[in-house]
Parts: structure tokens; C-alpha cells; sequence
């Protein structure tokens, strides 16, 4: 999976996605810090251990860097960025139930105006997963060489005798 590139300063309006999912009742911000537990715990149950403890590093952040996506107390999705590294974004994940109702695209869109609010010029996209949605949501596009790029020598699981 390759990294991407998304230029901030050309960036697309996503107010009016954020206002219609308002209307419709779901609210995307960022987390409160004494909400980490309920959101690792999330995400490690509809995603993984990993991209939990990357989610909660935004948790370290004023304001915090992981943004959720709430319904009725409920979370329906998350997205955070100056996780994985400084200048990246993700992890992001919606709820498998509620996709294609706008949210990967609204929590994608307000991760990156926070940081261009931040002062960043552009945001890379972490071993992107699904890159066409990047590409039309943003105009991202795939930085060449970049496989396996950050993600090499990783950890494994460590037995516990060693
Ligand atoms: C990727 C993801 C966050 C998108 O969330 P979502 O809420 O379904 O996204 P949206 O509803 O905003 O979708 C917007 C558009 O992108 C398209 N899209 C969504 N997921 C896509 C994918 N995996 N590949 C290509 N296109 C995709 C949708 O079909 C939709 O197109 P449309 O506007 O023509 O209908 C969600 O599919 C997900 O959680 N995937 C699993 C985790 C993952 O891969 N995370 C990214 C890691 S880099």
C-alpha cells in the first residue's frame, strides 16, 4: 500500500458535508481526552490493536488529533492524523454498517482543515488502503517509492519469554 500526497491549499469545501451530517443528527470533532478509552477500545474491536494505539497518540495532542464521528453518543467512525508520524494522516475507519453515508469523507475533510489550520502545506496518507476513495475525495495522489516507506522492520507480536 503506497503513501499519498494531498495538497492543503487545494483543498475541497466540506461544510456543507459537515452541515448535512449535522442535520442528520452525527457530529464530527474531535475527542475529548477522558473519551480515549471508549475510542481505542472501539477501534481496536471493529479494526485493530495497532491502529488503537496509533488513534490514541492523538490523544497526547492539543487539540486532540483523533476526530470522531458521534450519533447519539454513539461512535460511528474516527480519524486522526499526526499519529502514524507528524504530517500524516490516519488511521480512519467508519463502522461497516454506516459506510457510504459521507462519514470517511467528512472525518477525511476535517482532519486535513485542522492541519492546514495547523500550518501544514501538505498531508501524506499513510500506507493508503483504499486509494481511489483518497483520490476523489481529496485529489490525492500516490507518492512513488513508497512501499514499504515508514513500515519497514516492524515489530512482531513478542513471544513472552523473550
Ligand atoms: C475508507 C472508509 C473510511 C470510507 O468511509 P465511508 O464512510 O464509507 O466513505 P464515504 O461514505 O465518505 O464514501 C465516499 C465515496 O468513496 C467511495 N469509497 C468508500 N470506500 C471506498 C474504498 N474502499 N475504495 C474505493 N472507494 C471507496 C464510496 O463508494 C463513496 O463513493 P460515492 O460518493 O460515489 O458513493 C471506510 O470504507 C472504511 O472504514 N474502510 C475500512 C478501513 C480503511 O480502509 N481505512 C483507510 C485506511 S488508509
Amino acid at each position: 500500500m503506497p503513501d499519498m500526497l494531498v495538497k492543503l491549499y487545494e483543498l475541497p469545501d466540506f461544510a456543507g458535508l459537515l452541515d448535512e451530517l449535522r442535520g442528520a443528527g452525527v457530529e464530527i470533532r474531535p475527542a475529548f481526552s477522558f473519551e480515549k478509552r471508549i475510542v481505542g477500545d472501539w477501534i481496536t474491536a471493529h479494526f485493530s490493536a495497532s491502529w488503537a494505539a496509533e488513534a490514541e497518540r492523538g490523544f497526547a495532542a492539543t487539540p486532540v488529533s483523533t476526530l470522531v464521528a458521534v450519533e447519539d453518543g454513539i461512535l460511528l467512525g474516527f480519524g486522526s492524523y499526526d499519529c502514524t508520524a507528524l504530517g500524516f494522516f490516519g488511521p480512519t475507519g467508519v463502522r461497516e454498517d454506516q459506510r457510504g453515508r459521507g462519514l470517511g469523507t467528512a472525518l477525511l475533510g476535517a482532519c486535513l482543515k485542522a492541519m492546514w489550520d495547523k500550518g501544514y502545506g501538505y498531508a501524506v496518507i499513510g500506507g493508503a488502503g483504499p486509494v481511489e476513495f483518497y483520490r476523489k475525495a481529496v485529489g490525492a495522489t500516490v507518492i512513488e517509492g513508497s512501499v514499504p516507506g515508514i513500515y519497514r522492520n516492524l515489530l512482531k507480536a513478542q513471544p513472552l519469554e523473550v
